[in-house]
């Protein structure tokens, strides 16, 4: 490639790589929040998305009160897969187990601004980590021995 092919590409600006996404999208996808890993969390899942894709994401949860006080997210999955952690865990914060329990996956497609129909089985993965999440929350409570020996 010479010198003269790079000045005809064209400049990349954020209407030609995604004119359908969201502001919301690109920020959820492109800085996510919460991305990191908690020691001893009160709630761990990791399951796999259905279907072929096979992204991942791995929640963990803190909880005080009933109250959850920290989520945070880890991922190998799509840039879609990203952008719904981030909206998840931002969605969770705060919120009681039982609030958390009554979202769905059109919640975390509000909060990034709508979601491509191709992607929705992303926050459908998002919504059922926290879902298993939950229920790990629950079974630690019900024997608080377990979670001393959690490799999490
Ligand atoms: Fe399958 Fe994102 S592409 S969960």
């Amino acid at each position: 490639m010479s010198r003269d092919d790079n000045k005809q590409t064209a400049p990349v600006t954020r209407e030609r790589i995604t004119p359908e996404l969201s502001d919301a999208f690109l920020t959820h996808g492109l800085t996510p929040s919460n991305l990191g890993m908690l020691p001893q969390p009160d709630g761990f899942a990791q399951p796999r998305a259905d279907g072929s894709c096979n992204d991942v994401i791995e929640l963990y949860l803190r909880v005080r009160d009933g109250v959850i006080i920290d989520a945070r997210y880890m991922t190998e999955g799509c840039l879609h897969t990203v952008a719904c952690g981030s909206a998840l865990t931002t969605l969770i914060k705060g919120k009681s187990v039982e609030q958390a329990y009554q979202l769905e996956a059109e919640d975390i497609a509000a909060e990034l601004g709508g979601l491509d129909p191709a992607h929705m089985h992303c926050a459908d993965l998002a919504l059922k980590t926290l879902r298993h999440a939950l229920q790990d929350y629950y079974e630690k409570r019900r024997s608080p021995w377990q979670k001393l020996y959690d490799k999490t």
